[in-house]
């Protein structure tokens, strides 16, 4: 890694006046125990007094039940997932580490998706892997550019990465992407790690859409989840692996091995997985009204605006395109100077081109709906 890197001009004018304590209308919040939803409290906290919390009797793969609880969330989506199938981590963060270090030597590649979630440079970075990207291409819907991500598949590549649907630009795994990308794993030899963090995240219905890759799978699949989006829950550490397709079985068993070497997740949440997913609706329910409202107040204020609020499919996220009158940075640094409104440059998740900004549809409505008024006056 580049420990060394200086805080770039964003980060750094966003210091500058948070310590100043200028109050900032934070488009970018993507921490859902920040933005006033309600949780059904005594159902949470009652989950983590749990007896079984009390006792240090640890497993690997993590405790039976509450790798149940993860199978039969599989199968309420369709999936047939059966609990020896899934292992449980911290986060999905740690779960990608997990996967980095048991599919690839030092030195070895992953392929991911550009334009896509930031932190995939840093979790190889951590375990030696090399990361290179395989580009997404925007024709009024998002697909892979199959030709390019084969281009991309070299002698030590051994896995593909998919964001499903993708952050941030909202978009789903088609069905016929999915043959297309089992039939390319298992012809190369890869594995398919499939991040489906927002899959519970859908913007209307569409036959097309996969939501999930858990279940059976002709080339060796891994599906990652876990309760900070799912359920709101990040503070809670808790997350996933589900793994399927040929050589499951022995990923698993050298899995197993890694997580049993850290044992990292703790006993209290595990014991309250089963009763934090059985009332996750009532989050996600709220969080799916505030994607709707916040959508549909950002379409509204922008139309009639230089601005092209791109369509999404799913997600927690808005992309606007913007006009290439100046660079992102410089955007994304007057809105934050003068008017005190943080957004995200599309360069911080790799888009090809300029001009693009991020909007997390996450915040409050008051604080979404002044920030995109602010937006709109510059634009
Ligand atoms: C696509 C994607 N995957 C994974 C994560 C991290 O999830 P976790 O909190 O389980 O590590 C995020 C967080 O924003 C994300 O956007």
């Amino acid at each position: 890694l580049n420990w060394t890197q200086p805080p770039n001009p964003i980060a750094a004018l966003l210091e500058a006046k948070r310590s100043s304590g200028v109050p900032i209308l934070d488009l970018t919040e993507s921490n859902p125990t920040r933005v006033g939803l309600s949780y059904p409290a005594g159902r949470i906290l009652a989950a983590l007094a749990r007896e079984e919390a009390l006792r240090y009797d640890p497993s690997a793969r993590g405790l039976a039940p509450a790798r149940e609880a993860v199978a039969a969330y599989y199968r309420q989506r369709g999936a047939n997932v059966d609990s020896s199938g899934v292992l449980l981590t911290a986060s999905t963060s740690e779960a990608y580490s997990y996967l980095f270090q048991l599919l690839c030597d030092p030195g070895d590649e992953v392929l991911t998706p550009r334009p896509s979630y930031p932190l995939f440079e840093f979790l190889a970075g951590l375990a030696c892997v090399a990361v290179r990207q395989y580009p997404l291409r925007y024709d009024g819907v998002w697909h892979i550019d199959f030709a390019a991500l084969e281009s991309a598949i070299a002698d030590r590549t051994r896995a593909v990465v998919v964001v499903n649907p993708n952050n941030p630009t909202g978009s789903f795994l088609k069905r016929d992407e999915l043959e297309r990308l089992e039939d390319l794993a298992a012809r190369r030899g890869l594995a398919i790690i499939s991040d489906e963090v927002f899959c519970d995240y859908v913007f209307g219905a569409a036959a097309d859409r996969v939501i999930t890759l858990a279940g059976e799978r002709r080339a060796l699949t891994f599906s990652l989840s876990g309760l900070s989006k799912i359920a709101g829950l990040p503070q809670m550490k808790l997350g996933w692996i589900a793994a399927s397709g040929p050589g499951a079985g022995e990923a698993l068993h050298a899995l197993e091995l890694i997580a049993d070497t850290y044992l990292s997740v703790g006993t209290p949440v595990q014991a309250a997985l089963p009763d934090l997913l059985a009332s996750s609706h009532t989050v996600r329910d709220a969080i799916r009204a505030r994607m709707a409202a916040n959508r549909a107040r950002l379409d509204q204020a922008l139309a009639g605006f230089a601005a092209t609020v791109l369509p999404a499919e799913g997600g927690w996220y808005a992309v606007a395109q913007i006009p290439r009158t100046r660079s992102e940075e410089q955007w994304v640094l007057e809105l934050l100077d003068k008017h005190n409104v943080l957004v995200q440059p599309g360069f911080f998740f790799d888009f090809e081109s300029e001009a693009f900004l991020v909007l997390s549809l996450l915040p409050e409505p008051a604080v979404f709906d002044e920030g995109v008024r602010r937006l709109r006056a510059i634009l």
